[in-house]
């Protein structure tokens, strides 16, 4: 396993994924948790020292813990990781003259084993830089092995302590062979095996439930998303009878959801499963209410009374399974202030296993999303599970914008949505979207229906491609398809008429219309 040191870049978390797809295991800490004990305690092979935004020339900067060059460990130290070594080691750092960002290339200049198979026949190889400082005097016992323009330093190393230090960031794409870079060093410098598989960490995972939960009874809360899913298909497989999921219909899922989830868990899986449709109850909670956060604070409090309820009704539960990711755990370097800690939440069941009093079964969280998708296909979920679009908790509830919820528009709105799910799948491009939905918009308008007037809902398709739902382009469909997809929703769907095509980007525009 390697330790990766956080210092606060944006791209800290690339580094991890590139770590683990070479078969590596590895956490991200933050700069000022890790101490020499916590290292000695996590034991790794390597620590990588990530990026960061601060400089190492001002008083007061993140330094890695001193004692970490005495362990005999092998170190990466990546842009700001590098700088921090070169000026804890001995070297100079001083402010660049220029800053370098973007693409460089950078010149091989001696054999190191960081660059084994991956710079070209001249020794080249494209990196993406992004830095203000650079390194200028080396510390003793470190040579030059690679230089760019605007980084006579760009790759350094001490082969003797196997210390190694990259101005340029091998965890972006930008860095074609990066990852090969990063392999090099886990594999080759620090001997780690690349045997970190999902098949292994099944095993693994399943023996530490056991452990932790002895012959006690899991509550695991289904909602028919990927992370919900692939938790209970692992208990289940873990703990067999023990485990109880409880699946609340909200009556704000798409078309066939329900049926589907109690289909997958219940006939095909054998997981005991309590389907509890509560959608009369969350209706009238919701009734006459139109503003978004408000919606949102009803479903999450009804969800929560509903869910303990149930949860009560099954009896004798000790602990609560709860689908939690890495990157909802991982803690991250925060500059505002003063170098702080935050901790990220998960914001739809916030608060729950306190207010129940139970015990959590966090059994992914060390998975980063797409780990988790490959865990559920190892499990043996069926694709359409798997790779599901992200629906939001409260769903449908805030795409019918700026109205009442009603049964009759939520049916309208499900009706629309599959039928433009379906063109999506049918065209080929379900896996290329990030999120595709409708919205049932507030306005009604007129239209012509054979020899009649029609005066009906208008709605609004919305397509995106995204990485991480931070940021989203909309899906650029030709235009013959989504003449397709407006045909048949006004011609099969009672009640819309009319069909336009969302083009907002986010910024400035968020996925969800509210
Ligand atoms: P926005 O609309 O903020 O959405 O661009 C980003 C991602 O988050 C989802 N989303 C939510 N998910 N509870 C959730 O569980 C919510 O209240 C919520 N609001 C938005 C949205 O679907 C997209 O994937």
């Amino acid at each position: 396993r390697i330790l990766i040191v956080d210092f606060g870049s944006q791209v800290t978390q690339l580094i991890a994924r590139r770590v683990r797809e070479s078969g590596v295991y590895c956490e991200i800490h933050p700069f000022n948790r890790v101490t020499v004990e916590s290292i000695r305690a996590f034991a790794p092979k390597g620590v990588i020292l990530s990026g960061g935004p601060a400089s190492v020339t001002e008083a007061g900067s993140p330094r890695a813990p001193e004692g970490l060059f005495s362990l005999g460990l092998p170190v990466l130290g990546i842009c700001y990781g590098q700088q921090t070594m070169c000026a804890q080691l001995g070297g100079t750092v001083e402010p660049g003259h220029d800053r370098e960002f973007g693409r460089a290339v950078v010149t091989q200049l001696a054999p190191c084993t960081l660059f084994d198979g991956i710079s070209s026949d001249n020794g080249a190889l494209e990196v993406w830089m992004s830095h203000g400082d650079r390194v200028t005097a080396l510390p003793p016992g470190f040579r030059v092995v690679g230089a760019s323009e605007g980084a006579p330093f760009a790759a350094i190393a001490d082969d003797a302590r196997h210390f190694y230090g990259v101005q340029f960031h091998p965890e972006v794409v930008h860095t074609p062979r990066g990852r090969e870079l990063l392999a090099n060093f886990t594999h080759r410098i620090c001997g780690c095996g690349g045997d970190w598989t999902m098949k292994a960490f099944r095993a693994h995972e399943i023996e530490r439930i056991r452990a932790q939960v002895g012959s006690g009874r899991v509550i695991c809360g289904l909602s028919g998303g990927v992370d919900s899913s692939v938790v209970a298909a692992l208990l289940h497989e873990a703990i067999g009878e023990q485990l109880v999921c409880v699946f609340v219909d909200t009556g704000l899922l798409r078309a066939g959801e329900a049926d589907q989830v109690v289909a997958l868990f219940r006939d095909r899986f054998n997981i005991k499963l309590v389907h509890k449709d509560a959608s009369a109850l969350f209706l009238s909670k919701l009734a006459g209410e139109t503003d978004p956060e408000k919606k949102r604070k009803i479903i999450g409090a009804t969800f929560i009374d509903v869910f303990e309820a149930e949860a009560r009704a099954v009896g004798g539960a000790e602990f609560l399974a709860q689908g939690t990711l890495y990157p909802d755990v991982i803690e991250s370097v925060s500059f505002t202030g003063g170098p702080s800690v935050t901790i990220k939440s998960h914001h739809n069941v916030g608060g729950l296993p306190e207010r129940m009093n139970m015990k959590l079964v966090e059994p992914l969280r060390e998975l980063f999303k797409d780990e988790v998708r490959v865990l559920g296909r190892e499990l043996g979920l069926p694709d359409e599970m798997v790779g599901r679009h992200p629906f939001p908790g409260p769903g449908l509830a805030i795409r019918i914008p700026g109205q009442e919820l009603t049964r009759e528009r939520l049916d309208i709105l499900r009706a629309a949505d599959a039928i433009y799910l379906d063109e999506i799948r049918k065209a080929g491009l379900y896996d290329v979207i990030w999120q595709a939905f409708c919205v049932l918009l507030p306005v009604r308008t007129v239209g012509v229906m054979g020899d009649s007037r029609s005066y009906d809902y208008a709605c609004a398709l919305r397509a995106v491609t995204s990485t991480d739902g931070m940021t989203a382009d909309f899906y650029p469909f030709d235009m013959a398809f989504l003449g397709r997809v407006a045909n048949r929703i006004i011609n099969e769907v009672k009640g819309i008429n009319r069909v336009t095509y969302d083009v907002t980007s986010k910024p400035p525009g968020t996925i969800e219309w509210e």
